[in-house]
């Protein structure tokens, strides 16, 4: 451990990071659930295609009450997927290939499996085991009534009932009771976690819901009948989510981050309106924060026009650099939004199995090449989540018997969940998994899923595996600074410079571009007729201008 700089000049600040969902990513032994031997398996894949980062989501062990987000023990693997020494073998191949491993930390909640939760149910109300957790009596004459109307996200009530009467919180499913983050021990739990991950090799760490660990729960606690993200004000004192409070934890995780050479890295999930999410992302806390305003835009050019400016503008006022996302593991695959007509329902079109509107997977495919494009271009630091890559698609027609999320049973079958986007990747055409498994895998894969394998990809120099890798590539090679400066262009066009020679134009949905002079690096569909067409990105070296 040394003294070292802050997040300010860290590796991150404009990394490409790809997102690996462990279950479902490669499956080494054979049972048909992904593992951590399986992805050491694919590092020569990451490296060629040119990450800076993977991050890892939950590998813990885990019942799988939602995906590995319930985890069991902080420390270890889950048996399914691996041992600590597999995941030494992981840190030590990424290393050795000089890409950085990020690891999913989970301190809103543990599972009820956690040695600390079975301790808090076998002890007393009122006793220290307890107080680690939300318990509360229960309101009416016999405490019969939850004490608040607090709602869990994935559906139903956020408390749950134990047998003596009490009520204990949690903001996702009852498998995954609330710590209470007023209690120092938990404070220093999980100093003790990062640590023990640092000190094994891990570089840095993607905070899960970020904005919710500190609650205001003075009593009468307060109302607070909904979850949805965008009803949590922007002054700091919702009672539940993003509190002003919460960045003296990451104040103080920055300091054991700052001890590392070179100093760990974090970024916050935070469901938090833009002007409050840059505060997760000051120097002196986790240094990034995610931005998913992309994730949430439609295809046009003005809207992404105003996200790239509003989230270059404050996240330099944070000290940070924005972080760009089109997909992860808990979205329909952008590949599939881009394809559906503009202002498809996505949670209807997904209860519908994907009748509800036609998808048009050409359309879908050009915009996503288009987005990731201009993504790529922009400065900061890009999240990929497994499989965009290869351009896979959600699969909405998932058998209602093999859905996984528990958002699915919790609302009543009336929000379908994020399995979808979760189903194991296709890595050839082979049966009975694509090459994923040697077993059939946990979530059924469809049968066009051949049509997106990696092995028919990897050759073909119009594949979305190419374009990727080319893009990446490039970026790499491109040293471009941390800014971007806008060039004139007409409606449905974007057309901005990077610096040292770097330009891009995206036609979104305007006329046919002329395509500028200079030497074309990257273009996400053909250009024939020297014009850019819609739904494409080109990257281009202008020609120099003469200099009086
Ligand atoms: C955010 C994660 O991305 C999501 O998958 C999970 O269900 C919740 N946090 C709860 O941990």
């Amino acid at each position: 451990m040394s003294s070292t700089p802050t997040a300010t000049d860290s590796w991150a600040r404009n990394a490409v990071v790809y997102q690996v969902y462990p279950r479902s990513f490669v499956d080494s032994d054979g049972d048909g659930l992904g593992n951590i031997a399986g992805i050491t398996a694919k590092v020569g894949y990451l490296h060629d295609l040119g990450v800076d980062a993977v991050w890892l989501s939950p590998f813990y062990p885990s019942a799988l009450a939602d995906g590995g987000y319930d985890v069991d023990d902080y420390r270890d693997v889950d048996p399914r997927l691996g041992t600590l020494g597999d995941l030494d073998d992981l840190i030590a191949a990424l290393h050795e290939r000089g890409m950085k491993l990020v690891v999913d930390i989970v301190p809103n909640h543990t599972s009820n499996r956690h040695r600390w939760f079975q301790a808090a149910l076998e002890s007393a109300p009122g006793s220290p085991e307890r107080a680690r957790y939300v318990f509360r009596d229960g309101l009416g004459p016999d405490g019969e009534q939850p004490p608040s109307d607090w709602v869990s996200h994935f559906g139903g009530p956020a408390w749950t009932r134990v047998p003596d009467g009490q009520w204990y919180l949690h903001l996702f499913a009852p498998e995954q009771p609330d710590l209470d983050w007023s209690n120092r021990e938990v404070h220093d739990e999980f100093l003790s976690v990062l640590k023990f991950w640092s000190d094994r090799g891990v570089d840095g760490y993607r905070i899960d819901v970020a904005h919710a660990l500190t609650k205001d729960l003075s009593e009468p606690l307060r109302s607070k009948p909904t979850v949805a993200n965008d009803a949590t004000p922007e002054t700091g004192d919702d009672p539940l989510f993003d509190r002003d409070e919460v960045h003296a934890i990451y104040e103080e995780w920055r300091q054991l981050f700052d001890q590392y050479d070179p100093p760990r890295t974090a970024v916050a999930e935070a469901w938090v309106p833009a002007s409050r999410r840059v505060l997760y992302a000051r120097p002196t806390e986790l240094g990034q924060a995610f931005n998913f305003d992309l994730l949430e835009a439609s295809w046009d050019a003005d809207t992404y026009q105003r996200i790239i400016d509003t989230n270059i503008a404050n996240a330099a006022e944070s000290g940070a650099t924005s972080t760009w996302v089109l997909s992860n593991h808990d979205v329909v695959r952008h590949a599939t939004r881009y394809g559906l007509p503009a202002g498809t329902d996505l949670e209807s079109w997904l209860l519908s199995d994907g009748k509800s509107a036609e998808e048009d997977p050409e359309i879908g495919r050009l915009r996503a090449r288009a987005a990731t494009a201009v993504m790529l271009a922009l400065p900061g630091s890009a999240y990929l989540y497994q499989g965009e890559e290869l351009g896979l698609r959600e699969v909405a027609d998932i058998p209602h018997d093999r859905l996984q999320d528990p958002m699915w049973l919790r609302s009543e079958h009336t929000r379908k969940g994020r399995d979808g986007c979760r189903v194991p990747l296709p890595w050839t055409t082979e049966a009975p998994a694509f090459g994923f498994s040697t077993a059939e895998a946990h979530l059924p894969q469809p049968a066009w899923f051949a049509d997106y394998a990696a092995s028919t990809q990897i050759d073909d120099q119009a594949s979305s595996l190419s374009l990727y890798r080319e893009a990446l590539r490039l970026r790499r090679s491109l040293s471009a600074g941390e800014t971007l400066t806008w060039q004139e262009a007409p409606a449905g066009v974007l057309r901005f410079d990077r610096t040292d020679g770097w330009s891009v134009v995206a036609n979104f949905s305007g006329d046919p571009f002329p395509v500028p002079a200079g030497e074309v690096l990257l273009a996400t569909q053909p250009l024939s007729d020297g014009v850019v067409p819609a739904n494409t990105t080109v990257w281009f070296a202008p020609e120099a201008q003469p200099r009086d």
